[in-house]
Formats: structure tokens, C-alpha cells, sequence
């Protein structure tokens, strides 16, 4: 019997062991020389019908006992593909959209890295016979953590290693949700910390009622005081009692009045980096309009994605045309008769059962995640570092060390890559100097670093 028990483990081992090596990316199109690393794609079973996306590279050093990291971009509906190619991936896509180049900050310099496309009608990620999956916040972290465990399913022999959860954007709030649901399930995933790059977390109290990004305006000369003064005192609710800097924009005491002192800022073509002078990528644009726009139009704040005086000189990777292309869905698996790529769509609802802070707390306090930062860019303004700090401080811990600099190298005569702010718990705030809502695009090396402070090979 017990023999028999064994033989079958075994059988079953070797039955995943294949399914794994079925995903294994054998040749890439357009790479310049083969990789060093091994790499996987193909997809995780979540939820009934529903399949994740993936994308896993592994490790340049120590594969087998490295970290494994998983990326998830927000949106929500954005693709993990897209940080993969313009972000923290092994590789950059030419604008010919058919040659890869080599990324030197690349993520897997030091970890096993895991792009996740989540939710179901994000990118590849689908739902069987259903054109556009419906998803919200509280189904997307169930599925997210399904196909995790379907990932390691895969991929048992990296059960044991560190787990780590890493995103931005929007993913501010898919990655408590999934960490929260890894320790409500039991689950045996080592979770070890989570990182949110310039994360949609300070929600309704702070960022829809538009008072960070109204204070980022000033600060960053889109509006004069004036101005800041005049809708301040016309525009917005500032309820007694409550901690300061709380004003609510999208409930003026009186809407007349207020549309009488309302100005447009000076309009920048790019919201997610000021100091940018290109739009950003199309499928951006579309999710601004749907999701953010609205919050900037309360406080006068404009954006214009044509006024961009430098087009030719923006710099265009070619992703989408290389993930479109035949013979490169076929090498990484992509089924047969799948829809286009977009890097952003499907529909999405906010709906959620515990508030931001609510799912802080308890990773920190009750769950002992570890390790948890907050990290944001300073030149966006979609998700902007005020409106974070603020969160971050608001939380009530204990500061550790003084605000301070750090570098990019670690070396203390380095390149300085922002300022940090530790608190007790393995709880972080760090400022990214010089980078907008995607930091590793902006800010590769920082992005890197702080990468290595999250799994313990430096601290920043
Ligand atoms: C994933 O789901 C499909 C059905 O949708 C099934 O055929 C396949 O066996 C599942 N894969 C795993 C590893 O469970
Ligand atoms: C996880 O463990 C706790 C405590 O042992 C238990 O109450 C809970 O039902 C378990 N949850 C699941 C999903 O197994
Ligand atoms: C709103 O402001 C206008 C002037 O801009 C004023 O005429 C009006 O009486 C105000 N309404 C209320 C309800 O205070």
C-alpha cells in the first residue's frame, strides 16, 4: 500500500515536473544571444474557467534556493506583461517590435521574478466562453491566489524558497487583498513581504477627494497660491474634527461658487511623470480617461495628452507589436485563436469588504508579514507620494531612524535614489527621487535596489 503510495507521488512528481517543462520557453524570437537564465510561460488555473497569464524567469544566481517574486501592474485590468518589457524585465522590445534588447536592471539579476496577468481578460489571462470577465477587488484576490497555488503546483520544488509580492498602481490594492488572502487560506507559500510601487492606497480619503494631488500641484508649480487658495476655500468640504490635510474636492459647500473661482492648472501631457514631455503609452491614456480623470477635473487640474512637443523624440518600445506577433505567442505559448494583447481593458468594479488601512494593519500586526514598504516616485501625480506619505504615517507606528537618503548602490558617497523613512515592524515609506508612477521605467537602478532591500540583500 504504502509502496504504492509512493510510486504514485513520484508519478504524480514526474506528471507536473513535464507540465512545468511543457511551459518552458525553448527560443525566443529576436533575442541577441540565448539567455543564461531559463524562462516559463503559459498559464494558471484560477478560479472554475478561469486562467492567469504568466510569465516566470528565473533567478541568473541560484535559482534553486533564490527568492521568488511575484509583479503584479494595477490598472485595474493593466497587463504584468507591460512592466516586464518597459520595466524590470530581462529585456526591452526595439520599436521595430521584433528584436529584444538586453535590460541591465533587470529584476532576475537577484530573484526568481513571476509576471502575473490578472485579472481574467487582462492581457492573455482569460475566462473560458466568456468574451469579458467581470472582476471586483474581492474576486481578483481569490483568483490571484488560486493561480499562485497553481503556480507552485507547477513549480513545487520553489515552495520552500521566500515568497515575496511586489506591483504598483492598483495593485495597491490587489497585493494586501492576495497577501491577506495566502494567510487566511493557511496556505504554506513562505510569505515574506510585499512591496507597492507608487500604490493606489490612500483611496477615497485622500485621493479622490483630490487633497494630495492638490497639494503636489502647488508644490510642483501647476497652480499658483492663489488659485490654491481660492478653490481651498470655495471647493472643498474640510470637516471638523478630522486630521488635518483631509478636505473633500468632489463635495463643494456650494458648487456655483466654486465653479466660479475654478481654474485650469498649466496642462501637462503626462500625469504618471510631470517632468515627462511624452504622453504615455496609449493603453494608459484610455485608463486614465476611465478611471482618473474625473478626480482631476474636480480640482481644475488638466491634462493633455496632445500637447506634447516632442513626439519624435519619444522613445517607443515595441511590446505590443511583438506580443502580437505569431510566431512569438506561439514560443510563449499563448493559445491558439487568442484575443489581441491590449496592456490595459476589461471591466472592473471597486468593491471591497475591508478599507486600506484595515488590510495594513492586519499583515502587519496580526499576520507579521515581515517586511512591507511603501515606495513611491515623486513625479506622479496619478498615484502621488503625498497622499502615500500620508497613509504611511497616519498608521500609527513607531519611526525607527530619522528620514533619510539613501543610493543606489548602497555606497554612501552614491548616487542618492531618494529618502526613507523606516518604522518599527519592517514597515517602510520610500521616496524614489526623480521617478514618476512606473520607477523601474524612470529609475531603473533605484528600482533595483529596492528590489534587493525587500529580500534582504541590502538595506536601504
Ligand atoms: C486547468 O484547467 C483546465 C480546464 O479549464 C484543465 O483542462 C487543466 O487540466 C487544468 N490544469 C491543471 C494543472 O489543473
Ligand atoms: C486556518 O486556520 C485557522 C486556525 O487554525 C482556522 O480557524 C481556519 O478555519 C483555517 N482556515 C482555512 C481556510 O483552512
Ligand atoms: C452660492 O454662492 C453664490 C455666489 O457665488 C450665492 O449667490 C449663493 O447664495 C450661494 N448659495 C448658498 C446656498 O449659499
Amino acid at each position: 500500500m504504502k509502496v504504492l503510495y509512493v510510486l504514485s507521488l513520484i508519478y504524480l512528481k514526474s506528471l507536473l515536473a513535464i507540465a512545468a517543462n511543457d511551459d518552458e520557453i525553448k527560443s525566443l524570437p529576436g533575442l541577441p544571444e540565448p539567455t543564461k537564465f531559463k524562462q516559463y510561460s503559459g498559464y494558471l488555473n484560477a478560479s472554475k474557467g478561469r486562467h492567469h497569464f504568466y510569465w516566470f524567469v528565473e533567478s541568473e544566481k541560484d535559482a534553486a534556493n533564490a527568492p521568488v517574486v511575484l509583479w503584479l501592474t494595477g490598472g485595474p485590468g493593466c497587463s504584468s506583461l507591460f512592466a516586464m518589457f518597459t520595466e524590470n524585465g530581462p529585456f526591452r522590445v526595439n520599436s521595430d517590435g521584433k528584436t529584444l534588447q538586453k535590460h541591465d536592471f533587470a529584476w532576475n539579476s537577484v530573484a526568481n521574478i513571476l509576471w502575473m496577468e490578472s485579472p481574467a481578460g487582462t492581457g492573455f489571462s482569460y475566462e473560458d466562453n466568456v468574451a469579458e470577465p467581470h472582476n471586483n477587488d474581492e474576486t481578483t484576490a481569490l483568483n490571484n491566489y488560486l493561480a499562485l497555488e497553481s503556480f507552485f503546483l507547477k513549480y513545487p520544488h520553489l515552495k520552500k524558497n521566500q515568497f515575496y509580492i511586489t506591483g504598483e498602481s492598483y495593485a495597491g490594492v490587489y497585493i494586501p487583498m492576495l497577501a491577506k488572502q495566502i494567510y487566511e487560506h493557511n496556505s504554506t507559500i513562505n510569505l515574506k513581504g510585499l512591496a507597492i510601487g507608487n500604490g493606489y492606497i490612500h483611496e477615497d480619503k485622500f485621493d479622490n477627494f483630490g487633497q494630495s494631488r492638490y497639494d503636489f500641484a502647488l508644490g510642483h508649480g501647476l497652480l499658483t497660491t492663489d488659485t490654491y487658495e481660492k478653490l481651498t476655500e470655495n471647493c472643498c468640504e474640510c470637516k471638523a474634527g478630522v486630521i488635518e490635510h483631509q478636505c473633500d474636492f468632489s463635495q463643494p459647500a456650494n458648487h456655483s461658487k466654486c465653479a466660479s473661482v475654478r481654474q485650469s492648472s498649466v496642462s501637462t501631457p503626462n500625469p504618471y511623470n510631470i517632468y515627462d514631455n511624452c504622453a504615455p503609452d496609449l493603453s494608459y491614456q484610455q485608463l486614465f480617461n476611465k478611471y482618473y480623470k474625473q478626480a482631476y477635473d474636480r480640482i481644475g487640474f488638466k491634462v493633455d495628452f496632445n500637447n506634447n512637443d516632442n513626439k519624435a523624440n519619444c522613445y517607443h518600445y515595441g511590446h505590443s507589436l511583438y506580443l502580437n506577433t505569431e510566431s512569438v505567442r506561439k514560443a510563449i505559448h499563448v493559445r491558439e485563436n487568442s484575443r489581441r494583447w491590449e496592456g490595459c481593458g476589461g471591466p472592473y468594479e471597486r468593491v471591497h469588504t475591508a478599507t486600506q488601512e484595515q488590510n495594513t494593519l492586519d499583515l502587519i500586526n496580526k499576520y507579521k508579514i515581515g517586511k512591507f514598504i511603501i515606495y513611491n516616485g515623486d513625479f506622479d501625480t496619478v498615484c502621488d507620494f503625498i497622499g502615500d506619505q500620508r497613509f504611511a504615517d497616519k498608521l500609527g507606528f513607531t519611526q525607527t531612524e530619522k528620514y533619510r537618503r539613501w543610493t543606489v548602490d548602497g555606497q554612501p558617497d552614491g548616487v542618492i535614489g531618494g529618502f526613507v523613512q523606516h518604522y518599527e515592524k519592517g514597515f517602510s515609506f520610500v521616496l524614489v527621487r526623480g521617478a514618476g508612477h512606473m520607477v523601474p521605467y524612470d529609475q531603473p537602478e533605484a528600482g533595483l535596489q529596492l528590489l534587493k532591500s525587500l529580500i534582504g540583500n541590502t538595506k536601504l
